[in-house]
């Protein structure tokens, strides 16, 4: 067999041929679905002449292919595994084939497929080529008119992109549907929809007064999901308007909700689909956490119609200009929908301890990479997450009117375009004036940056001197790394006033009051900062807002940390200070869990925690954030070695101390925070329950026998889905059986009839720290409700217990490893996109202990000698390198 090779972005040219309009035609069966298709094709003015025409195309059997209405004889083109290719086209023709496929069969999810029944599609990146043969590059962008045909019983609804033109009666029991869409898309966006679906409908009005009917389509049962996701809708449509101007174009927007989905849901020009986990909720079966979801992934779709479709990426490596524009788009959604320090908290967090492992491991990427071998292993965070991050340094380089005269600007020039991320930093530097020659840096080194910081007050001088010097630590591929542009908001916080200090900046070119945000501007590998009238001895407040995706060291004492959980005027910071000042204890913990010394629980941590719960914060939300320690894996990104058990053991600790210490306290917020209020995922509410759930965790980590009882009564009264899994997943979690098997018995047969639910009843009980939690999950693999084809059942049952059950799967029997290299073997075969995604824990080998090592690397070679997908097989090549 031979290795699939990479593609690379300095190999880019432009299409030799365009496509300016597509007719398809879907007649549609489960196993033999015929796709005809008409390509207005006509050579690219600026591709070289004579070049072939070369069509992509997998897993296709060409049935007919004719050009300009000629049939084609054998040898008038060429067909590989991957490609037609016609040597002489001529400049203008318009080519018409037609080809069998086979959805029933399509267990990897990209293309058309059957989900419950129902006909989908997934075509970004390159699912169209397992449709018909095309032009399959996102450059290429053609109006389209879809046809489908379908059994009328069995499939009553078909949807394509666009406008419905037609529809009608067919012989032999078929009908069909007709749509255009007048848009020029590039093929990644292109989507059908056939099956037995019922819709809920709304309407909305655009800015300049266009009516837009707004349907949701699920399957009949789920008709009572779609409220809030509507709902979201809607607040993201206002939402784009008044924030960056951007008003819908076309007179329907459709969204789907499928079973089996590899992501979380496709941008597909005026008919979203989506992962139904990403869509449905109700107060009984959904967590706030899925609100808040839901209300995310409506938004960044609907804004992609901007930033992805409007205006679309040249090739696969511009991907994050999409990606993290969209990102940050929804993020900044979800901030303006509810607490905007909460959403900054959780964003920061997911990105500190998932991205930066990701940039720390051997799949480590540019968030523009410069070469790939499968472009499905490149939707990672450093392409969505840190990608947001950078334009998140650039809006705060910009300021936000200024920003948003770029993105006007980007949006105007580019419309219709296929275009790249200088295309679109270039708008930002145009209308600031700004040089961001070093900025785009960002863009090509991979790798956290991590800045050391050094402080000195000069009482005589009045003076504080900031020493910055950052480094990018070596990734694969790059040895070297120069210095980048990094924005380090600041704050000087007087430790008499307690107060925020104004800030002047000494500097060449004299003195400059920063109190427009205080931002500097590192650029140099060691930069220092003078700021001058520092009126008394300061606590520097560092990374306000995390204003840069690095790691910022500074030698705070404990102190410090305390003072600036008091006082730090930046919300982000002062529930950094605590997680800092957690840091230290645990760092302490997790050496004397090592050294096999008595554990001592660090006072100053016991009293910070006391004075957050006694003299609340005012934001609610911000509090529960607050009472949250550190995750296991947070922690673990923190350690040069990574000690599982002592790391869990030190935490454990550390969470049982504050609850003894601390459990009246605890007891009075778990009280506080109890309401009959009619369930409604709003900021006051889902602050309230996150409270009232954060203080019940402590004391069930005693196992308090009132802590237990709230827990079963909590659970029994089943107000909502958040609080009755809070409840349940403590009494799982407890070292109680008695406790913990009749709660997972009821809730396993109460909603036994839903999958989503049934989701979280797997997550629940495979990430219980107890010993037989490995058991469970080899269990619950022979369970009806699950199977390995779909992938919200992968990720509920094995992605939690290799992601969120460190010590069961790091177990050193290498019994974990073994069994996700199980998993991996088989979903290679099933469902590369996923198997390659599953397998992330095991490509993070080189950061354990030497025994660990031995036996993850043992499976990851075990995986190695398999017939690999171009998916696993990069990803394992990358782990083993
Ligand atoms: N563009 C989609 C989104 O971010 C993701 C689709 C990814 N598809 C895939 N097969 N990897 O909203
Ligand atoms: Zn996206």
């Amino acid at each position: 067999m031979t290795e699939p090779q990479p593609v690379y972005l300095k190999d880019y040219q432009p299409p030799a041929f365009r496509i300016t309009h597509t007719e398809l035609k879907f007649d549609l069966a489960p196993s033999n679905t015929r796709v005809t298709a008409l390509l207005h094709l006509e050579r690219h003015p600026d591709s070289q002449p004579g070049l072939p025409l070369i069509l992509d195309g997998e897993k296709l059997s060409l049935q007919r292919i004719a050009i300009d209405g000629q049939e084609l004889q054998e040898g008038e083109y060429r067909l590989d595994a991957e490609t037609l290719t016609i040597e002489d086209a001529p400049d203008r023709l318009r080519l018409e084939t037609e080809v069998e496929i086979d959805p029933a069969a399509n267990t990897a999810l990209e293309g058309l497929y059957l989900s419950n029944g129902m006909f989908c599609t997934q075509c970004e990146a390159q699912g169209f080529r397992r449709i018909t043969y095309y032009l399959d590059r996102p450059d290429v962008m053609a109006t389209f008119s879809t046809t489908v045909i379908g059994d009328r019983e069995q499939l009553p609804v078909l949807l394509s992109n666009g406008n419905p033109v037609e529809r009608g009666e067919l012989p032999n029991g078929k009908h069909f549907a007709t749509w255009e869409d007048p848009h020029p898309k590039p093929s990644y966006l292109f989507a059908v929809v056939a099956g037995s679906l019922e819709k809920v409908e709304d309407h909305f009005t655009t800015m300049s007064g266009r009516e837009v009917l707004l349907q949701i389509w699920v399957e009949p049962e789920n008709l009572d999901k779609t409220e809030h996701a509507m709902r979201s809708l809607k607040a993201a449509m206002v939402w784009d308007e008044q924030t960056y101007g951007r008003e819908y174009d076309l007179d329907l927007f459709m969204i789907v909700a499928v079973n089996d989905f590899n992501m979380g849901a496709m941008e597909n020009k005026g008919l979203n689909i989506f992962n139904s986990a990403a869509v449905l909720t109700h107060p009984q079966t959904a967590t706030d956490a899925a609100y808040q979801r839901v209300e995310g992934v409506v938004g960044h779709e609907y804004f992609h119609n901007w930033s992805g479709n409007r205006v679309t990426c040249r090739d696969w490596f511009q991907l994050s200009l999409k990606e993290g524009f969209t990102v940050f788009r929804d993020q900044s959604f979800s901030a303006d929908m509810n607490s905007a320090p909460v959403k900054r908290i959780e964003d920061v967090s997911y990105l500190r301890t998932a991205q930066f492992a990701e940039d720390a491991g051997p799949t480590a990427h540019p968030v523009r990479p410069d070469h790939y071998i499968e472009i499905s292993n490149f939707y990672t965070l450093t392409i969505y997450e840190k990608g947001s991050e950078i334009v998140r340094m650039l809006r705060n380089l910009l300021g936000w009117d200024t920003f948003r005269q770029g993105s006007d600007l980007y949006f105007a020039r580019f419309d219709g375009q296929a275009v790249t991320i200088e295309d679109f930093v270039g708008c930002m530097a145009e209308v600031s004036g700004l040089d961001l020659t070093q900025f785009m840096l960002w863009y090509s080194q991979a790798g956290t940056p991590e800045i050391d910081a050094h402080g000195e007050y000069d009482y005589a001088k009045a003076e504080y001197h900031l020493t910055l010097r950052q480094r990018t630590p070596a990734t694969p591929g790059q040895p070297n790394k120069q210095p980048l542009h990094i924005p380090v908001r600041i704050g000087l916080v007087g430790t008499k006033s307690g107060e925020d200090l104004a800030l002047t900046l000494n500097g060449s070119q004299g003195k400059q009051s920063l109190s427009e945000g205080g931002v500097l501007h590192l650029r140099e590998a060691e930069q220092t900062f003078v700021l001058s009238d520092v009126a008394e001895a300061p606590v520097p407040s560092l990374l306000r807002g995390f204003s840069a995706p690095v790691k910022l060291r500074f030698p705070y004492g404990r102190e410090d940390l305390s003072f600036l959980l008091q006082h730090d005027v930046d919300g982000f910071n002062r529930w950094d200070a605590g997680q800092r000042l957690a840091m230290l204890a645990l760092d302490d913990l997790i050496a004397a869990h090592r050294n096999g010394v008595e554990k001592v629980m660090d006072v100053r941590l016991t009293e910070a925690f006391r004075g957050l719960l006694t003299a609340p914060e005012e934001d609610q939300a911000v509090l529960a954030e607050m009472l949250t320690l550190p995750s296991e894996a947070y922690i673990a990104e923190q350690q040069p070695v990574v000690d599982v058990d002592a790391i869990h053991a030190a935490r454990v600790f550390v969470k049982q101390s504050l609850a003894v210490a601390l459990r009246d306290e605890f007891l009075a917020i778990y009280q506080a925070n109890q309401s009959d209020a009619v369930y409604a995922p709003s900021a006051e509410q889902i602050a309230q329950r996150s409270l009232k759930n954060v203080a019940l965790s402590y004391l069930m980590s005693i196992e308090d026998e009132r802590g237990v009882e709230l827990a079963q009564q909590q659970f029994e009264a089943g107000h909502n889905m958040t609080d009755v899994r809070a409840a349940l997943t403590l009494l799982v979690h407890s070292s109680r059986s008695d406790i913990a098997e009749p709660a997972l018995r009821a809730f396993g047969e109460k909603w036994a009839h839903d999958p989503l639910v049934m989701d979280q009843w797997f997550s629940i009980q495979v990430t219980r720290p107890q010993p037989d939690a490995l058991d469970r999950v080899k269990y619950l693999m022979a369970h009806p409700a699950f199977s390995l084809k779909n992938p919200n059942r992968v990720r509920a049952l094995i992605g939690a217990f290799v992601n969120q059950n460190r010590i069961n799967f790091h177990r050193l029997d290498g019994e974990g490893y073994e069994l996700l290299a199980d998993v991996v073997i088989k979903l290679n075969k099933l469902n590369p996109e996923i198997a390659a995604r599953i397998i992330t824990p095991l490509t993070r080998w080189r950061r354990f202990d030497e025994q660990r090592q031995a036996l993850m690397k043992a499976q990851l070679e075990r995986i190695r000698a398999e017939d690999l997908s171009p998916n696993v097989f990069e990803i394992v090549e990358k782990a083993l390198a």
